[in-house]
Parts: C-alpha cells; structure tokens; sequence
C-alpha cells in the first residue's frame, strides 16, 4: 500500500509502532522496520546518549531498514541530555525522530539540517497545526483511546481524526484503539495515510517484555483502563491492578491537594520492574483500551501481514461489493 506517509518514511506498509517506555527497544523496532512498518527506539528508555548511541547501533545490525528514534519532552525531575540524545541520533543516522509530550521547536533545525524527518505525536488539532506551521514533516494524532498520555481534551478518534483532516495540509497517521485491518481501513476513510500502534506491539512474540505483560493485555477487556493523574493535568490512561486502585482512591480522597510526592509509590520508577520483572502489581502502566481487541501473541510479522491482507479484503471486496 502506498501512502503519504509510506513515501515520506521510504517504508513498505503504513504502520508506525510507537514510542513506548521499557518496551521499544532494539528488538522491537527492528522486528517492526523488518516487516515493513517503523520501528521506533524510545530514547528516554535509554537515558543517557552513550546508551542510547549503542542501542541506534544494536538496531542498525538487526535491520537494514529505517527506523525511528522517540523523544519525549515530559516533566520530569531531572531533565535527560536533550542536546546529546538528538546529537547521537544524528550521527547514528536515524532517518525519522517522532517527538512527542511538549514543543520540539527548539530541536527542528539540527534535525532538519541532518535530513531527518519528524513526526510529532499530538492529542488535539491546536498542537498538531502547531506542529504542521512550526515545520514538523507529519503527526501522530493520538485519540482519547490510546494508552498513554491522552492529554486533557477527551476527544476519541471517531471525532479526532476527520478534524485533523479538515484542518491539516501534512499527513498524519491514527494513533490510539489501532489494532488492526478494521482499525488502518477505517483510518484511511478518515482521512489518515496510516496508523501507529503501542498496545498492539506489546502483545507480540518479539517485544522485549516479560510474559506477563502480554498475558495482561490479552486477559484485558476494553473496560480494565483507568485514567490516573488528572488532577495533576497529567493524565495517563494505564490497566487497572491494586496500585492504580489505591491510587484513585489517593485521588479521591485528596482531590485539589493531591501532589506528586502523594503517588509517587504508584508511579515513579514502576517500568522495569513490570515491563523486564513480569511485577503486574508494581505500579501503573500504560495501556490502551484497545487491549480489549488483543486476544493473541503473534509475531510482529504475521500481525503487519495480516493486517495488510485483511485491509485489502476489506478494501476490495466488502467496501467495494457495497456500491
Ligand atoms: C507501555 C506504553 C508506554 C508508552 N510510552 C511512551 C513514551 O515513552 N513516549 C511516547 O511518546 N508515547 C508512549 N506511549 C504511547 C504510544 O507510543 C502510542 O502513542 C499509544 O500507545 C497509542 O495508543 P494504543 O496503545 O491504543 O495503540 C506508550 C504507550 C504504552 C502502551
């Protein structure tokens, strides 16, 4: 399938896996680029640029393909070596950055100079024209749906994505409830020139995650996500265990008081031990709705395929035979 978004990354089918904290390593993002998506490499998993240099090169050996590099512009406490992770990205040459949390405005020039296209991951039209007018190549809109930060909107995919498309002149690919040949012809009939996924990769033979983190999704219905840290404008949609409960139950009980440091237990420091350990408990982790659609563990391969063959049956016969 050719698409804007095909051409503009030089990738076979138009599937992006999103960035993903503790799980978009090398492994996943070249699995992703081998099957003829895009893998992407999240950098602040890595932290520093050394790691992050090594992990550009581990992937590099395992595909000869493009992939792309996250960077996440959060509050966090202590701020990651912005400058030397683009730096090292650079020099790695990595051929997409998809950004994503705040405004890359400040990285554009060094990125562009390096011929490196971007994709900026946003939740409402105002941030993606934003992206679109300060030079970003295309965005990831990413509906209510998603795991992950949904940001404070609320506006699902159905509304979302045909907005974007009445106001944006780059392409954007659908972020959030994708899962499969349903989810990518759908957004093509909204308007997007592709889809990107985090739930659905997670669920795969090749994600480096314990086990455990993909029996979860599977074992998950579309009913098991909450949504934590709103009070602190900083919502996160993550699958519902013990941890998230008590959390909402601090939330609750402390309403506009609640601070940080009060859940700092449930959230600080919980992705290794759930995303390597297989600790379901730990903490709270983003998952998507769409976990509800996940009822296997495919390899990354058989899943791109399928979703391709499907999409062109979808497309070619049971749209077509509707006319
Ligand atoms: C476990 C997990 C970790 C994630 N970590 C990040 C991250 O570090 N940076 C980022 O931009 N997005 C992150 N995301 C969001 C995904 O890149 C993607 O936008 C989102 O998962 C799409 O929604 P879906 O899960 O319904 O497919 C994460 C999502 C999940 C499920």
């Amino acid at each position: 399938m050719k698409t804007k978004i095909t051409e503009l990354f030089g990738i076979e089918h138009p599937i992006v896996q999103g960035g993903m904290h503790y799980v978009g390593f090398a492994e996943l993002a070249a699995a992703v680029s081998n099957a003829g998506g895009l893998g992407i490499i999240t950098g602040l998993t890595q932290g520093t640029p050394e790691k992050l240099a090594n992990e550009i090169a581990r992937c590099r050996e395992m595909t000869d393909k493009p992939f792309g590099v996250n960077i996440t512009f959060l509050p966090t406490v202590n701020s990651p070596d912005y400058a030397g992770l683009m730096q090292v990205i650079i020099d790695g040459g990595v051929t997409v950055v998809e950004t994503a949390g705040n405004n890359p405005a400040k990285w554009l020039p060094m990125l562009k100079d390096a011929g490196i296209k971007v994709i900026h991951k946003c939740t409402a039209v105002r941030h993606a024209l934003k992206a679109q007018s300060i030079g970003c190549d295309a965005v990831s809109v990413d509906g209510f749906e998603c795991g992950g930060h949904p940001g404070e909107d609320d506006i699902p995919n159905f509304i979302l994505l045909p907005r974007a498309a009445d106001e944006l002149e780059i392409p954007f690919v659908a972020s959030g409830g994708m899962a499969d040949a349903r989810s990518l012809v759908g957004a093509l009939a909204m308007g997007a020139e592709g889809i990107n996924m985090g739930t659905r990769f997670i669920a795969t033979q090749e994600a480096p995650v314990h086990e455990n983190v993909k029996a979860a999704i599977v074992a998950a219905s579309e009913l098991d996500t909450r949504l934590v840290m709103r009070p602190l404008r900083n919502t996160e949609r993550v699958l519902t265990n013990p941890a998230v409960e008590r959390l909402l139950e601090k939330e609750k009980a402390l309403g506009a008081d609640l601070k940080f440091e009060d859940i700092i237990e449930e959230v600080a420091g919980v992705y290794p031990r759930i995303m390597s350990n297989g600790d379901m408990d730990a903490g709270a982790w983003s998952c998507g709705m769409v976990a509800g659609l996940i009822n296997d563990i495919p390899t990354v391969k058989d899943l791109i395929d399928e979703i391709m063959t499907e999409a062109d049956s979808i497309i070619n016969q049971r749209l077509t035979g509707l006319c």
